[in-house]
This record gives C-alpha cells, structure tokens and sequence, in this order.
C-alpha cells in the first residue's frame, strides 16, 4: 500500500519525505487556505513546491464546481508538472469533468466518495483514484474501512484499473484497517504515519538494549 501525505504545509510535507516513505501528496482548498494560501499564482507555485519536495502523485483539487470551469482549471493545473493529478468532487458535473479531463490523458482523484455506487461512477468515468473518506463516515456511526474494503472488491471483481485512496485517515487503526482490506493508497496526516512507529515494547527493548550497551563500553 502507497502513503500518501495529506497536507499543504511544506515543512511537514519536507519532514515526511526525508522518511523515504511517502509516495505522493493530497491536499483539499481547506488543507490549503489552512496554510494561509490564496491567490491563483500563489496556489500553483505552492503546487509546484510540493512538486519539487515529493515525487509522486500530487493531488490538486479544482475549485470551481461546475463542468466546464472544472476541466479548464483541470487542464490547467495539470499542466504545472506531470505528477499532478487533479482532485474533482464526486458530482454529475464532477463526474462528466472525469471523463473529459480522462479522455485527454489527465490523471483524475473522485473525492467526497462516501457509498459504493458513487466509487463505481467516478471509476466508469476514468478517474485514476477514487477517494473514499474513512474518517467521516466514521464521525456518523457508518464504517469507513468498511466502505474501503467494498469499493476495493467491487473493482477487482469487474476490473476496473481504478486505484482506492483511503481519505480522511484519522488515526494509525485507519491505516492499518485500510491496509487490511486492501485499499491502494492511503492518504494520512503525518501524525497517524509517525504513531505506526509506537510500541511499548520497542520502548522497553530499546532501554534495556541502552543499559545493557553501557556493559559492552
Ligand atoms: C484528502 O484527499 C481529503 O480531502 C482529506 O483526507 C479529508 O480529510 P478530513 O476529513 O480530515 O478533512
């Protein structure tokens, strides 16, 4: 399974790669104005920043929300550099963007997929991900890794190359539910990919191998 950091905030983004493990960066309009980024040149050069700190996938959420300011925003932030993949809510304007931006060679990321039925759609458009968004199912008593393992086996059955990016991970039992299910990426905040490190157990070890080390001096 591919991680993917969730933020625009290039420290983090900066202090994740230096981990070697991070494949690719989502970011949303709120992650971005989160980081006080506004503007249109502001946003596509911070775009380009992420670009340079990872290589990998980098999703770029449009901001317009109907068909046609869709693709051309679409069109235009995939062209900043080859890894972008833009980012389209799961709308039946959002859907018809897919296809469109899809047909032209553009990578596609369906976000605010929330049921089976909206994952199949975005994935007969030829989006390149769908983005199920575990954590606020969650928030509303549904399963959100549940939901992931659905769309996982629904497309494996009926082939589709469509590639399920568990969203809104909150914690490190998201990843490792979403791990189990077999989502192809997830996209986390660093803090949940920092806290798989934690063990009590490593801890104790790593105190006894500390003092035991003091007799090897
Ligand atoms: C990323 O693709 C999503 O926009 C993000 O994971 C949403 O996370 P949140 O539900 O914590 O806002």
């Amino acid at each position: 399974m591919k991680f993917f950091l969730d933020t625009a905030n290039l420290a983090q983004i900066s202090q994740a790669a230096s981990l070697g493990v991070i494949d690719g960066v989502t970011t949303n309009p709120s992650l971005m104005a989160k980081e006080g980024v506004s503007g249109r040149e502001v946003i596509r050069n911070h775009y380009i920043a992420i670009c340079s700190l990872v290589d990998g996938d980098i999703s770029a959420e449009v901001l317009a929300t109907d068909y046609e300011g869709m693709v051309v925003e679409g069109v235009s932030l995939s062209e900043l550099h080859p890894n972008i993949v833009v980012k389209i809510p799961c709308t039946a304007d959002g859907i018809r963007a897919i296809k469109t931006l899809a047909s032209r060679g553009i990578k596609t990321n369906c976000t605010l997929i929330f049921s089976v039925g909206q994952a199949l759609l975005a994935a007969k458009a030829g989006a390149s991900y769908v983005s199920p968004f575990v954590g606020r199912l969650d928030d509303v008593g549904a399963d959100g890794v549940e939901l992931v393992g659905q769309i996982v086996e629904v497309f494996a059955r009926y082939g589709y190359p469509t590639q399920v990016l568990a969203a809104s991970i909150r914690n490190a039992a998201h990843i490792v539910g979403c791990l189990e299910v077999g989502a192809d990426v997830a996209t986390c905040p660093l803090q949940p990919i920092l806290d798989l490190l934690k063990h009590p157990l490593t801890d104790k070890g790593l105190e006894i191998f500390k003092l035991d080390t003091e007799k090897l001096r």
